[in-house]
């Protein structure tokens, strides 16, 4: 990007018109929280996932934009450079939410690539690389377990039937939510999976207190730090509750409990850096007066440091089969992602564009996995933070500034400038 398009750019990007597309999207699962935020709850491969991303296409092509998806459903919008032969620059995020989600996680990410390329195109600035703007599938995990489905499969991280089998809490498998997704967006032209772009660059709020904290207004994200995502499930037999004698039952919360307290010992970290959640638990047969036969759980473990992620995650099985008693059990790991470094090209863009335009920026990393992830095998990747008020997210009171989400995507679009004319 020559210097002199700079100005140009920066003031394309439209603050008012960015924070009503994500007003309008956020009304689509629209939730209110306990404390009566107004959340959102949208899950991948559903009808109102279906509905966002009409909107979001909607808008793709009244600017003209070329409308793509594959066979995982990962949408692609498509700005033409100057030499469309040459790889793209990729940006994005995903579209979909927590169950008790917020208004920004992910979809700023989407919205934030389309302000940008609106203002790339308004401002008239040439690329000489084509700009994709990706909404990656069930990068959440909250309905189908794990997240970065998507983004797995277009960089052949895993092959994209991988997850046929996974089910939701209603029993429908990944596959037949894909095959009537696919279906009900049959008129969306067909593009292969995967590809080789020239750089990724994903713009998300930080979902962590830092940046609000030291007021700051841009992080420039050095990497992300490792996951490791499991199912344990135990079994043992159900008893009435009120004749059974405890020492001969089999029950399954009792061992869990064992189980669940030896993992925060095996977890137990003085230093605070390692994240150790049990986020969901079911119950069977779930009832007050039954000894429970069968109890599954969710473990989602992450470090910034390969060497722990690897010690520790093998330790999981080991420590949950000499804590429990009575019950059997079964380990499964789910996702398995290590903790990656970014690309110092998008980095110095990034930098660099923050620092163009007199913003308050630090270098940072991510304690929340992202699609960019998976692409740090493929191309040269980064991200952009900005701040979210008190780090709160993956809730309902998630909320980010309009003039901050506005100076990102401002970042973003110089960015993108950039990495498409390298
Ligand atoms: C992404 O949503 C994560 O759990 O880090
Ligand atoms: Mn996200
Ligand atoms: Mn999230």
């Amino acid at each position: 990007m020559s210097t002199s398009t700079a100005p140009n750019l920066i003031a394309a990007v439209n603050e008012a018109r960015q924070w009503d597309r994500l007003m309008q999207l956020a009304e689509l699962g629209a939730i209110t929280g306990a404390d009566g935020s107004p959340g959102v709850n949208r899950a991948c491969l559903t009808p109102l996932d279906r509905e966002a991303r009409r909107m979001l296409i909607g808008w793709a092509e009244g600017l003209g934009l070329t409308v793509t998806v594959d066979e995982i459903g990962n949408l692609f919008l498509r700005h033409e450079g100057t030499e469309p032969g040459a790889a793209p620059v990729l940006t994005g995020s995903h579209m979909d939410t927590q169950p008790a989600g917020g208004r920004f996680d992910g979809i700023w990410g989407v919205i934030a690539g389309l302000e940008a390329v609106q203002a790339i195109r308004e401002a008239g600035v040439q690329t000489r690389r084509p700009i994709e703007v990706v909404a990656w599938t069930n990068e959440e995990g909250g309905r189908f377990a794990p997240g970065c489905m998507g983004s797995m499969a277009y960089a052949h991280f895993k092959p994209a039937n991988t997850w046929d089998a996974v089910a939701d809490l209603q029993g429908v498998t990944f596959r037949q939510a894909l095959d009537e997704h696919r279906a009900a967006e049959a008129d969306l032209t067909h593009r292969p999976l995967g590809g080789k772009p020239h750089a990724y660059v994903e713009a998300h709020i930080e979902q962590g207190p830092l940046l609000e904290a030291e007021g700051l207004d841009i992080g420039v994200v050095t990497g992300i730090q490792g996951s490791r995502w499991f199912l344990v499930e135990i079994r043992g037999e159900t008893a009435h509750a009120g004749t059974a004698p405890v020492s001969t039952r089999r029950d399954a919360v009792q061992d869990m409990i064992r189980a669940v307290n030896a993992l925060n010992a095996l977890m137990t970290d003085p230093t605070d850096v390692i994240r150790f959640t049990v986020g969901q638990i079911e119950v069977l047969p779930n009832s007050s007066n039954t000894v429970a036969d069968t109890v599954r759980f969710t473990i989602d473990f992450r470090h910034p440091d390969k060497d722990l992620l690897l010690a520790n995650g093998d330790a999981i099985e080991p420590t949950i089969r000499s804590a429990v008693k009575h019950c059997d059990v079964t380990v499964t790991e789910r996702f398995h992602a290590l903790p990656v470094a970014f690309d110092e090209l998008v980095l110095g863009a990034v930098q660099r564009a923050s620092d163009a335009q007199g913003l308050r920026s630090t270098a940072m990393p991510s304690g929340a996995f992202h699609d960019a992830q998976f692409m740090v095998p493929l191309c040269p990747t980064g991200m952009i933070f900005v701040p979210c008020r008190k780090g709160v997210s993956h809730n309902p009171a998630e909320y980010a500034e309009p003039a901050q989400l506005a100076a990102g995507a401002r970042v973003l679009a110089a960015a993108l400038a950039t990495l498409a004319n390298d």
